[in-house]
């Protein structure tokens, strides 16, 4: 089985968004797949060090919504990034041999740095971001990565690095390969990207009056103000999320665009099998929550696993590097 790496940036609980443009991806993966999934805590410092208080209970919800979705600890390796310590030490040896032009040059790195001005991430490690990256996929010998398109260069630079690597000690790491999901883009209730920054997000562990609520006040295509005006569910965004629900969506496009069905009711019958979709994540979860410390066995138990492989892959990197 070749070896799936991912990392979850710990962002607190899972929406909709997570789920359709990557969890239900990993969801049929990990039955084809050795996956390593991670949650990537260091990474979350990048940006994030000066208000570290989130960190360990949004480590804690990530995971939780995983095991809640389906992710299985008994197929997937799954672990905290800070528990598998060598990963810190192959971002070093790495960093040694990235030249900085490399760094300056990611698109992600100028973005980010243009977006976040409210914060100070002119520092080392939020340059490094890539690097610690480059570490987390090799250090488990990673090949495949499902990433979104937004990740490509950093994947870029992991495949960079790897083979810098191995020209200047030795041929060792393989280089991962890219799988691009197909990106769907999933709206929130104001129809911008849903994100949790925007406070538009319908999360996967919502209650069912949480998710009517939120649907009733979703916005719809802007130019149908009166029940007989036809709609256009190309623009509305609720169309878009009906979409992700069901493959075929004629029915829906019919009452739209022939103004059969107004826009607060067809909102109450997406809401209603969105609620009736998630119904499993919502009874798993409770499941979980019922059994003392099952999330921290299922990372400790993965981090045992990922540990083990890391520190023979530092061994032999020590060896290469000639540093015993
Ligand atoms: N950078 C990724 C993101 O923003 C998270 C991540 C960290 C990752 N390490 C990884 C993804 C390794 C894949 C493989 O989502």
């Amino acid at each position: 089985m070749k070896r799936i790496t991912t990392g979850f940036r710990p962002t607190g609980k899972l929406h909709i968004g997570h789920y359709f443009g990557n969890v239900a991806n990993l969801l049929r993966l990990q039955n084809e797949f050795d996956c390593f999934l991670f949650i990537v805590d260091w990474h979350a410092l990048t940006t994030d060090y000066k208000d570290t208080s989130k960190i360990a209970e949004n480590i804690n919800e990530v995971t939780l919504d995983l095991l809640s979705t389906g992710i299985d600890p008994d197929r997937c390796t799954l672990y905290r990034q800070s528990d598998v310590h060598p990963i810190a030490e192959l971002f070093l040896y790495f960093s040694m041999i990235t030249p900085l032009s490399w760094l300056f040059r990611c698109p992600t790195y100028k973005e980010q740095v243009a977006q976040l001005k409210d914060r100070d991430i002119q520092n080392l490690g939020f340059l490094g971001y890539p690097v610690l990256q480059a570490a987390d996929i090799t250090i488990v010998h990673g090949e495949v990565v499902p990433v979104g398109e937004d990740q490509l260069p950093h994947l870029e630079l992991t495949r960079e690095i790897v083979r810098r690597f191995n020209f200047i000690y030795g041929e060792y790491f393989n280089e991962p390969e890219a799988l691009v999901s197909e990106a769907k883009r999933v709206p929130g209730i104001d129809g911008r990207k849903m994100s949790k920054s925007y406070e538009n997000a319908i999360y996967l562990s919502d209650e069912p009056d949480e998710i009517l609520k939120k649907m009733s006040r979703m916005m719809t295509d802007p130019r149908r103000i009166y029940l007989r005006d036809p709609g256009h569910p190309d623009v509305c965004p609720v169309f878009a999320v009906y979409k992700l629900y069901y493959d075929d969506t004629e029915a829906v496009r019919d009452w739209c665009e022939n103004a059969r069905v107004g826009c607060t009711e067809c909102k109450k019958r997406l809401a209603e099998k969105i609620i009736d979709f998630h119904a499993g994540f919502r009874a798993k979860r409770k499941e979980i929550l019922g059994v003392p410390d099952y999330v921290m066995n299922v990372l400790s138990k993965g981090c045992e696993r990922a540990l083990d492989i890391s520190l023979k892959t530092m061994a032999e990197v020590r060896k290469l590097i000639k540093i015993f």
